[in-house]
């Protein structure tokens, strides 16, 4: 990185805080703190007071059953949090998708984050390497679809199945340009400092 990249971001103070069970949204998080050169933190290590220190925070988790892990870190906080610039990403294997999104807003975020920013990053899948009690959920699911009329299954599902044949992983650095470019956004950073990272 040079040194007129990380000009682009003295401006404020920003968290990276994420919860996740096989490293995907570790990976993730670690990347947009070392691409930001911000402070990272695993949400088991933060409370909601300590983060109402920071201007933005971005939160990424995992995502089980629609599920965002951790995400209650910043609901249960979000009466003090709400005036911050907050960025929430989930890691999943589903395809970012304007019907994804809204039931994972639905299922994760209150009444009152309804606004915040979600983006929806797609990570990894080894049947080998989960919990036992993952992999009963995972095979439950699949039981489920194999229940199904095959004509009648969708994307989503066939890309499920598919993970018990071979080991997914969708991780890619990139993806994570969303989030920088949202960060550069609302610290107002001038158009000129992308020209200066030479990156775009
Ligand atoms: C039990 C279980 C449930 C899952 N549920 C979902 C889901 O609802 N939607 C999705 O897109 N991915 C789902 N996944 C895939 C995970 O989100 C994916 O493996 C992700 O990379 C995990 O991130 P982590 O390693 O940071 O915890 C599930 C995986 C497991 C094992």
């Amino acid at each position: 990185m040079n040194n007129n990249y990380k000009m682009c971001f003295t401006s404020t103070n920003v968290a990276v805080v994420y919860k996740s069970r096989y490293g995907s949204t570790k990976e993730y998080a670690q990347w947009i703190a070392e691409e930001i050169e911000r402070d990272l933190f695993e949400a088991a290590s933060v409370t909601g007071q300590y983060l109402e220190q920071y201007d933005t925070i971005i939160y990424g988790g995992g995502l089980y059953a629609v599920g965002i892990l951790g995400i209650k870190l910043i609901r249960n906080h979000f009466e003090s949090l709400k005036d911050k610039n907050i960025i929430v990403f989930s890691v999943g294997l589903a395809k970012e998708s304007p019907e994804a999104m809204e039931d994972i807003k639905e299922k994760n975020f209150s009444e009152e984050m309804q606004q915040t920013e979600l983006i929806m990053l797609r990570g990894a899948f080894d049947l080998e390497k989960l919990s036992f009690s993952d992999r009963m959920m995972m095979k439950a699911l699949k039981r489920k679809i194999l229940l199904k009329d095959p004509k009648t299954l969708n994307e989503e599902e066939l890309g499920i199945l598919q993970c018990f044949e071979n080991p997914v992983n969708m991780i890619r650095r990139e993806s994570i340009q969303p989030i920088i470019d949202r960060v550069r956004k609302e610290q107002r950073i001038p158009a000129e400092c992308k020209d200066l990272s030479g990156k775009e």
